[in-house]
């Protein structure tokens, strides 16, 4: 019977009223948060009248360890056969209906579920429901601080904790890397996966943006971390600000030293020809300043950068000449020519601008000092206010702990009856309806649903109210 499941609902519907071979009807797919409440519906339809029921089972797993776990004869009453602590129990047991009730579940609970029904003339029929428990991960996700080098090496890592079913990570952004993963199945029966991004780490790839996106049933929406990467490598250094142009008694002449290194502490050092800098040489860290230039300055300056994975280098030549580079040329005069008219008019257009301005500012000011006119700046608070909610709110959403949306949303009992967590309409419980939203976990089930609750359901009338509230009941 179970293979009938398998089938398209809507053939499975042309095949029932063709043949009317199955009279047990349940859901053959239910899903269930820990600590909620599931309901196995069960009904017996039999249309005709020709059948008597003599007793009604539910059993646990029933091709593997066969756990009788309710029990109901017309004659002789229930029976629940094994100890639960109270958790499972009929909900209303009649001949036709032997609907289960699971309260407090655990992540034991997940399991192939029948419900079977003893009749004469025709002998047991059962139908089973797969009740599968799920539970939210905790998704984090961090930075591998790593040496730039030439072997492969994770560079972050993404952990989902504790999910059923296991989540699926994945990367995005950055450079192109591997991903190397491992699930392993934690003694309560949920999942941990780990994935780890690899790469050869250079220099470059320090402060590169990933981010890794855990997809899972149950959560609302794929939760992406960003994880920026953390490479450290030693200085490397070029010498800049060198124009060729270094000529005796030159006043002003400098070299600029410049380093790109992680960690950014460094410490830089000059040499001229290999050796300490002579005195009439000034040096402000990363800058090199000549304030007369001669020939002690005539050869090759070094530049030394040190953090603390190492010491980068660059070198410069500095050649001295007698004379300027000459740039006396006719070229040189023209070019030099446009250059004096372009700054001429530069100035000329700016003192413009700048009396029309002042004019326009002392307008102002007088406008200023009439009160009705008068428009503070925006002010500051509002910004501060804005700043405040969005953190209130971030933070907010940080201390929910899951066990608030998922987990405690149907432990209330009435009458051995919890419907609360089912409530589809708008305000009846708000709390308990984006849980329910959030733990949707197929579409197909969706579209099922109808169909069950219309066609294949005929509940008594007392369960109708019920009813009503179970259209995303498979979610518990
Ligand atoms: C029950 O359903 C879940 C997913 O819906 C599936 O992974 C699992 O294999 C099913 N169990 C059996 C015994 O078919
Ligand atoms: C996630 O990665 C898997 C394989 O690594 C790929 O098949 C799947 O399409 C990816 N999903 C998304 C949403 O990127
Ligand atoms: C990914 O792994 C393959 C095979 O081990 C290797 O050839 C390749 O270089 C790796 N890619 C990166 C970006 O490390
Ligand atoms: C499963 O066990 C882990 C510890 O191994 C625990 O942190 C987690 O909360 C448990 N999850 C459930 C749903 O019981
Ligand atoms: C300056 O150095 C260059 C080589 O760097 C050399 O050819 C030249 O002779 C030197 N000039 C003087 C005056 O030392």
């Amino acid at each position: 019977m179970a293979t009938l499941y398998l089938i398209p609902f809507v053939l499975l519907l042309q095949t029932w009223t063709v043949c009317d071979a199955q009279n047990v009807k349940v859901e053959p797919f239910i899903y269930g948060y820990v600590g909620n409440q599931a309901i196995l519906r069960c009904q017996f339809v039999d249309p005709d009248n020709s059948l008597q029921v003599t007793q009604i089972t539910w059993m646990k797993n029933p091709t593997t360890s066969k756990v009788n776990l309710a029990v109901y004869n017309p004659d002789f009453g229930i029976n629940y056969p094994t100890d639960t602590g109270g958790r499972i129990h009929f909900r209303k047991v009649t001949n036709t209906d032997a609907t289960l009730i699971i309260d407090r579940l655990e992540m034991a609970d997940d399991g192939i579920y029948s419900c079977e029904f003893a009749t004469y003339p025709d002998g047991n029929q059962d139908a089973t429901t797969n009740l599968t428990i799920l539970a939210k991960p905790e998704n984090s996700g961090k930075t591998i601080l790593v040496q730039a080098g030439h072997a492969e090496v994770p560079v972050a890592r993404c952990v989902s904790a504790n999910g059923k079913p296991p989540a699926t990570i994945n990367w995005s952004g950055g450079s192109e890397g591997n991903v190397s993963e491992t699930v392993t199945k934690n003694n309560n029966g949920t999942f941990t996966v780990t994935s780890e991004y690899l790469m050869i780490p250079t220099g470059d790839n320090n402060g590169e943006k990933l981010t890794c996106v855990v997809m899972q049933q149950a959560l609302d929406r794929p939760e992406t971390i960003p994880i920026t990467l953390s490479v450290q490598y030693a200085p490397i250094v070029s010498i800049e600000g060198y124009d060729e142009n270094w000529y005796l008694d030159r006043e002003h002449a400098s070299l600029t030293c410049s380093a790109k290194a992680n960690p950014q502490t460094l410490n830089y050092k000059w040499l001229l020809n290999g050796k300490p800098l002579p005195s009439s040489i000034q040096v402000d860290g990363h800058q090199l300043t000549v304030r007369d230039v001669s020939y002690i300055v005539n050869g090759t300056f070094t530049c030394e950068v040190t953090n603390s994975l190492g010491t980068g280098r660059a070198k410069m030549d500095v050649v001295v000449r007698e004379d300027p580079v000459d740039s006396g040329s006719t070229t040189g005069a023209i070019v030099g020519g446009i250059i004096a008219a372009i700054v001429i008019l530069t100035v000329l257009v700016t003192a413009v601008l700048i009396f029309k301005r002042q004019r326009k500012n002392t307008d102002e000011e007088e406008d200023d000092l009439e009160p009705p006119n008068y428009k503070p700046p925006p002010p500051k608070k509002t910004l501060e206010g804005i700043d405040k909610v969005m953190k209130t709110e971030d933070e907010k959403m940080e201390s929910i702990p899951i066990t608030t949306t998922y987990f405690e949303t149907g432990a209330e009992e009435d009458n051995g009856m919890t419907l609360t967590q089912y409530y589809d309409e708008p305000g009846l419980n708000t709390e308990v309806k984006s849980a329910n939203i959030a733990v949707r976990p197929g579409d197909y089930l969706e579209q099922e649903n109808p169909i069950y609750n219309d066609l294949s359901y005929n509940e008594p009338e007392e369960h109708r109210k019920s009813q009503e509230f179970v259209s995303k009941g498979m979610y518990v």
